[in-house]
This record gives C-alpha cells, structure tokens and sequence, in this order.
C-alpha cells in the first residue's frame, strides 16, 4: 500500500509503479514530456500513436502524460475509463486559438461554402464535435486526401500544418489563423545559422513550423516519424527543429548520434510551457486522488468521436 504523502526517502517513479498496479492503469506520454515522465510511461509516441493507445487499452485508468486535448481525445475513445492528467491546466495555444463557438459562428456565417471541415487533433472536444475529421501531424496529408472532391475544405486550427497539406497534396483549403506559440519562434535565419555550425546535418522539423524553416528542412514530418527518420538516415548529426522533449527520445533510442536542437532568433529554450507543466510529483498526486479527472458532457463526446473514428479508420 502505498503512503497519501510523498515520501522523499523513497523512489518517487517505484511508488507511482506501486500505484499504478493498484489501480490498473496505463501511462501514455507525449514526445515532448519531461524525461522522467517519458521513463515512467508505458508508451511514448505523437499524437496519433497515442490516441491509438488510448483507443485500445483495457486499463481501467489512463494516466496520460501530455496535453489537455491529447487527454481529452483519450476520454472521447474510451469513455468507460478513468482518464487522469497530471495538471489540468497544461492546455495548448493552437487550441485556444480555435474557441468552439468561434468555429461554430463561422461556419453558420459561411454556411453557403457548405465546409467540409479537417481539424488538427490540437483542439479541444468542443470544436472535434463540429468536424468532418480529425488528422494528425503524423497521417495529414492522407486524410486531406481522402476529403470529397466536391466540397470545399476549411482546415483548422494550425495555418502552418495546414499550409505544408496544401503544398503536398495541391489541394486547395481554408486555413484557420491559428499556430503554435513553440514552433514559429524558429526562423529561417536561425536554421541557417546553425547549418554554419553544422553544414553536414540534415534538418528534421515538425510541420508546424513557418514556411521558411519548412523550405530549409531535408524532411518535415510527426515527431513519431522523427525517430524513424533519425534511425535510417547515415548522417551521425542531424538538427531537430521542434519542441525539446523530443531529444530525450531520440537520445535514448539512437545513442550513437548526435543531435542539435533547433535554435531560435531569442535564445528561446524551445521547451512547450503547457508540456512542462506536468511533473513526476503531480503524476504521482493524480494516481494516488484519482484527480484531475477528465470529464465530458456525452453528446459532445459522442459527437466528437465520430470525426476522430472515421481518421483511425483512414489511417489504418
Ligand atoms: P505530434 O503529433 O507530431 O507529436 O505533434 C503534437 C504537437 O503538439 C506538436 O506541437
Ligand atoms: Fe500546443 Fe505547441 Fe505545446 Fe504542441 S508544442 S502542445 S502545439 S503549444
């Protein structure tokens, strides 16, 4: 059984192992969670990896280590579970450019365009619940390209994901207005910059990052697809231009390679504050409370899971 307080004497990643086995539960973790929230979880992976997870574990609880819509998501998949987030307030800047009632007062303005609307997984229920889809970084242009041909698309939230769907499938979009406050702090200045240091390296970067820094990149890609890129490619040096939980990952499971942080113009640390906000000690709070639990109205949930299905579907 294990104590209601911390106890600094004993191994807090063993104690939240203990509970864990209590209470049945499964720990996913984003990418970019803190190294030691990496090294507790059960699965590390992006986005879609993750929801894939969700969708099929038979835990009875989800501790899930990321953001407030990645948590969300989980519940939306597998609503008979108990789903934990470390903190509740660790939220996303791509999803709070997309307020539900926003999308849903444009769409009736535009009603005559008739939308057939793709939402980037960064959202939260409320907007899923008035898409067609939902994609990933990771299955984008496969979703886009699934789109019906005669209906007119409004991509939303990210303009950056979006935009990289366009120049890779020709298919025209609406874009959302909304980014990541993380990715377009880098610059095609600061990638040349540190391709001066490091001209061998080839240049790896999530495609939320701004037209010009895509331009620079040998490959733009999830961060799932980061790994596998890092492992095939023969270059021993490769700069990694996205949030900086990603070096853990790459680090652990590629130990012979070196890898350069992508650099910003304002000596940025490139760390998402909302990712960080989840620690080993609030993991450990949440399983010993069973709090903060995620909660949803079920006429959103269920009329956000249907976009969310039809993507695991396509993207099988
Ligand atoms: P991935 O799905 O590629 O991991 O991206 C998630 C994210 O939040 C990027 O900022
Ligand atoms: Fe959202 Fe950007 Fe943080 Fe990803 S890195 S969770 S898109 S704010």
């Amino acid at each position: 059984m294990v104590s209601a307080g911390v106890n600094f004497g004993v191994d807090l990643a063993e104690e939240i192992a203990e509970l864990k086995r209590e209470r049945n539960a499964v720990i996913l973790a984003h990418n970019y969670q803190a190294p030691e929230l990496q090294d507790i979880a059960d699965y590390v992976g992006d986005s879609l990896g993750l929801s894939y997870q969700a969708a099929r574990t038979d835990a009875d609880v989800i501790l899930f280590c990321g953001v407030h819509f990645m948590a969300e998501t989980a519940k939306i998949l597998n609503p008979t579970r108990k789903v934990l987030l470390p903190d509740v307030d660790a939220g996303c800047s791509l999803s709070e450019s997309c307020p539900p009632e926003k999308l849903k007062g444009f769409l009736e303005k535009h009603a005559d365009k008739n939308y057939y609307v793709i939402a980037y997984i960064n959202c939260s229920a409320g907007v899923k619940a008035l898409s067609d889809v939902i994609c990933t970084s990771g299955n984008a242009e496969k979703i886009v390209r699934s789109a019906p041909a005669d209906r007119n698309i409004l991509f939303v939230p990210d303009q950056n994901l979006g935009a990289w769907v366009m120049e890779r499938t020709g298919r025209k979009m609406d874009l959302w207005q909304g980014n990541c406050y993380i990715h377009v702090e880098f610059t095609a200045r600061s990638i040349n910059k540190i391709r001066e240091q490091y001209p061998n390296a080839p240049v790896v970067a999530h495609p939320e990052c701004t037209y010009g820094v895509r331009l620079l990149a040998d490959e733009v890609c999830s961060t799932e697809k980061m790994i596998a890129y890092c492992r095939e490619t023969p270059a021993r040096e490769i700069i990694i231009v996205t949030e900086a939980g990603m070096l853990h990952r790459l680090k652990k499971e590629i130990p012979g390679k070196l890898f350069i942080p992508g650099p910003t113009d304002n000596c940025f640390c490139g760390e998402c504050r909302f990712m960080k906000m989840n620690t080993l000690e609030k993991a450990h709070a949440a399983l010993l409370n069973m709090q903060p639990e995620i909660i949803l109205p079920e006429a959103i949930r269920k009329r956000a899971e249907a976009p969310i299905l039809r993507m695991l579907e396509i993207s099988k």
